[in-house]
């Protein structure tokens, strides 16, 4: 119970209230140099709000509540999607498409000339935001993230007009996926703005839409006009229809945007006049779009068809040609990444393309300068395309007389030899871990986003505590707290700040195993590969005495999604006396979490399965990634450790080898029952 307060006492404390924390809200979003903690800056909120409700007649017109919005977050909480927000794999060119539809039509076991309909839709330049309504009523709003992790947006999306925050007749569970975007009006209307008030210039319409909904403050995101335009779905009570157009037409009837430039085709003509139609209409589009989604349009059809890493196989991004632009190539710096390898960086006279600033381009290895005979100097011809990083396509200064660019033989860091080994492009230095390039490198890479994700230590902090020889390698981030007296003493560093980073390094003492791989740095393996292989191996001590067992690197290959290369790097890695050290060292501090598949857990779930002979239902990669939707993993060769043979007319030396195994043999349409049987539960 609150305690009796007069009209007079509440209408001063109120007025200290909206003081108080403007004071506080200036702090944390202008100086970033907050003085109270988020509790107690949440305490000030809440009572303001308890006051207000109190006394309705005594509400301020600077009132925090009002200029907030809706109540401000104190950071972007994390969330999990219900469903992975997958990516899109790219085309370039027509014949990219026309292989895109008949690798479809092949998945699906179907003819050639069969008919498969498909939609197509602009790909709008934006960020992708999941809508999540429980009962008709929007409850999250979330951020793609890495597709597995995104941010809780919903305040702010709140504040966009285009998303309601209750529809009518909905599923019970129902999450749209689309687009936040600004319009080019708007966010030319925008930078005026903000020019005149001294603020931030955004590069570009995506920049502006990023900046403005991953706001601390809802009250920014709704000065700020975004849109919001759906292209799909996550999670669903009950499906929306049979066909991807029937659905959309669906989630357009909830009231929720949908484009009026998605069509469906009827073939690859249809679809590569659609992709022309609208690249001539680009620029008079309200909004950016960077090229057209083609999907199958049948559900049943995507279900089967379901995904490779982190792209559906039954959609496509049919990317329009890079922009270019003409510069001069003023300088060539090379930098030393966390392997070693020395990239040449092209610094240009800024120049504009597409609507961005660029005044660097990769030029990627020793063999590019060559190739294009660039010289400091030149004029080039650079192009950037969607979200690559941008790079020079041609030397417009090929015949004049001037000094060849000279690559380094030495690392510009630590002055070791920097040399390729045969039959490699790229040059390394050769200093390993002396190199504090490499060092500050792999360190980097360890707490990114898309591995430990420690939130805090950044490239500054970094390379302060390597500086101060309290970081070496990872194992020493979680040994940082007995310095913590020490740092807080520092320059720059205060209590909060100090506790607040120790805080974020403890939260991470149980990694999730697949990004505690990747964030080791292994050559060729990204976190998708590393997901791959703890799907198989479970945890890294197995990998690793796989990858040293004899016939490891054999092992390591059969892993679905694994090749020759990657079993190379993990093998050479291991082998490596330093890194079964640093990883030691690494495992005596944190303890990753079991990997946990997505796949179904089924009786299946780690079994291996074998497919031969002819299928006639679906097609062999059909076959494999019903077996991996179990939890199983397909091989290509029968052994003692195969569980399962399936068998089709034709099946010879395989099915003879299972046989004198004792291996179980079934057929097709036995397999199809276990399939279905498992996937209806
Ligand atoms: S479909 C599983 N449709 O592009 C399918 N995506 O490169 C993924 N995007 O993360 C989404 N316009 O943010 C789809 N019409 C459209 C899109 C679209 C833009 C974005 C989306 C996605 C990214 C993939």
């Amino acid at each position: 119970m609150a305690e009796p307060l007069s009209e007079a006492e509440a209408a001063n404390r109120l007025m200290r209230l909206a003081k108080e924390i403007a004071r506080h809200d200036r702090l944390y979003h202008d100086a970033d140099a907050p003085e109270i903690s988020d509790a107690d800056y949440d305490a000030l909120v809440r009572e303001n709000r308890e006051l207000e409700a109190r006394f309705p007649q005594l509400v301020r017109t600077d009132s925090p509540s009002k200029r907030l919005g809706a109540a401000p977050t104190s950071a972007l909480a994390k969330v999990t999607h219900a469903r992975p927000m997958l990516s899109l794999d790219n085309a370039f060119s027509a014949e990219e498409v026309e292989e895109f539809v008949a690798r479809v039509k092949r998945f699906l076991n179907l003819p050639g000339d069969a008919f498969v309909a498909f939609t197509a839709e602009p790909k709008i330049d934006g960020l992708s935001c999941s809508l999540r309504y429980e009962n008709g009523e929007l409850v999250l709003a979330a951020t793609r993230g890495d597709g597995t992790v995104g941010e809780d947006v919903t305040a702010n999306v709140r504040t966009i007009s285009d998303v309601p925050q209750q529809i009518a007749n909905a599923p019970d569970v129902l999450e749209v996926r689309g687009e936040v975007y600004m319009s080019k009006a708007a966010f030319e209307a925008l930078n005026e703005r903000q020019e005149a008030a001294g603020g931030k210039i955004f590069a570009n319409p995506r920049n502006a839409a990023a900046g403005s909904l991953r706001q601390k403050d809802p009250g920014i995101t709704a000065a700020r006009p975004l849109r919001f335009l759906a292209h799909g779905w996550g999670e669903l009570s009950e499906p929306l229809g049979e066909t991807q157009l029937d659905a959309m037409k669906r989630i357009e009837g909830f009231g929720i945007p949908v484009t009026d430039l998605l069509v469906r085709c009827d073939s690859v003509e249809e679809m590569l006049a659609h992709y022309r139609a609208i690249e001539k209409a680009r620029a008079d589009l309200p909004f950016d779009i960077d090229g057209i989604v083609y999907k199958v349009d049948r559900l049943d059809y995507q279900e089967r068809l379901g995904q490779v890493a982190r792209a559906p196989r039954w959609g496509l991004a049919h990317k329009f040609p890079a922009e270019k632009a003409e510069t001069t190539l003023e300088a060539i710096d090379i930098q030393v990444g966390r392997t070693g390898k020395l990239t040449p960086v092209g610094r240009l006279t800024p120049v504009g393309v597409g609507g961005v600033i660029v005044a660097n381009v990769t030029l990627h290895n020793r063999d590019e300068i060559e190739r294009l005979g660039l010289r400091i100097g030149d004029r080039v011809r650079i192009q950037r395309a969607g979200d690559v990083i941008p790079q020079v396509v041609e030397n417009l200064t090929r015949d004049e007389k001037r000094e060849p660019y000279v690559f380094p033989d030495h690392c510009p860091e630590c002055d070791s030899e920097a040399v390729a080994e045969e039959g490699e492009v790229d040059v390394r230095c050769t200093g390993g871990l002396i190199c504090p390039a490499q060092r500050f490198e792999r360190l980097r890479h360890f707490v990114s986003r898309g591995a430990l994700d420690i939130e805090g230590l950044g490239e500054k902090s970094i390379a302060e505590f390597i500086e101060l020889g309290w970081l070496n390698s990872p194992a020493d981030i979680f040994r940082l707290h007995v310095h913590r007296a020490e740092l807080v003493q520092r320059e720059g560093w205060k209590e909060k700040s100090v506790d607040n980073l120790l805080a974020a390094i403890e939260a991470k003492r149980q990694p999730d195993g697949p990004r505690l791989l990747f964030g080791l740095g292994i050559r060729h393996v990204g976190i998708v590969t590393a997901r791959d292989l703890l799907k198989c191996f479970g945890t890294i001590e197995e990998l690793r005495r796989a990858a040293l067992s004899e016939g490891g690197e054999e092992e390591l290959s059969s892993v679905q999604g694994v090749g020759p290369v990657v079993a190379e790097a993990v093998h050479d890695f291991f082998h490596e006396p330093h890194n079964r050290e640093v990883l030691d060292d690494l495992l005596s501090e944190v303890s990753p979490q079991p990997f946990v598949s997505d796949a179904k857990q089924t009786e299946w779930s780690g079994k291996t399965i074998v497919f031969t002979g002819s299928l006639e239902t679906m097609s062999r990669d059909e076959a494999k990634a019903q077996a991996e939707r179990l939890g199983a993993r397909a091989a290509g060769s029968v052994s003692a450790k195969t569980d399962l043979v399936v068998a089709g007319p034709g099946a010879g030396s395989k099915l003879k080898k299972a046989e004198e195994l004792g291996v179980r043999v079934i057929d097709e349409a036995e397999w199809a029952r276990i399939v279905s049987a498992l996937f209806s539960e």
